[in-house]
């Protein structure tokens, strides 16, 4: 990946594109990469993807079954948050990536990811204090998906309160996993 359509490609060490089975029926999207993450080319792989594994784990799953990726494929300098031309000039990767592997949930940790994909799906974001652990059915890219938003693991790292609220949030993302007659129904949640 030798992307220069923004800046952060000026900073950073590594691009961080995803990784994941192609056919995962679970894609995770972060905000953007952290240090950790430019320095090894790979997401989640810090602090808050500690956190993000043990979710995974709660609900009987590892980072093997699932596809993990970031709005932002390169890292914002100091860990800024990634500016609205970034997300504008790296959305089209994020795009394909979605239309490849046509995941049936894509999970949108914290509310960068929130707000951007359900923008892009057409849906009104009303912030995530409201959006997280609700599903809501969405065509995205022309691709049917279940959209789950959900706190960013990181910030149960400097708010510990969150932390409780990520595992119930998981713990409903698990009743919508599995699909056919035995998952839940999206019914379940309205
Ligand atoms: N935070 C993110 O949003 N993505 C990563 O890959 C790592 C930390």
């Amino acid at each position: 990946m030798a992307c220069r359509k923004c800046s952060l490609h000026l900073s950073r060490k590594n691009p961080v594109p995803g990784e994941g089975p192609l056919d995962a029926e679970l894609m995770l999207v972060g905000e953007a990469p952290g240090r950790n993450e430019d320095l090894q080319g790979r997401p989640f792989v810090g602090q808050a993807g500690k956190v993000l594994n043990a979710l995974l784990g709660s609900i009987g799953l590892s980072r093997s079954n699932v596809y993990i990726t970031n709005v932002v494929k390169c890292r914002p300098p100091n860990n800024r948050d990634p500016r609205p031309e970034e997300i504008r000039a790296c959305l089209p990767f994020l795009r394909r990536q979605v239309e490849l592997i046509r995941p049936r949930i894509i999970v949108a940790l914290g509310r960068h990811a929130g707000k951007t994909l359900y923008e892009e799906a057409g849906l009104r974001w009303r912030g995530i204090s409201r959006e997280h652990g609700r599903p809501r059915e969405a065509v995205l890219w022309g691709v049917r998906v279940v959209l789950f938003p959900t706190y960013h693991p990181a910030a149960a790292l400097y708010k510990p309160e969150i932390r409780g609220v990520l595992e119930e949030d998981f713990k409903r993302l698990a009743g919508l996993l599995g699909g056919g007659s035995r998952g839940r129904s999206l019914l379940d949640y309205f």
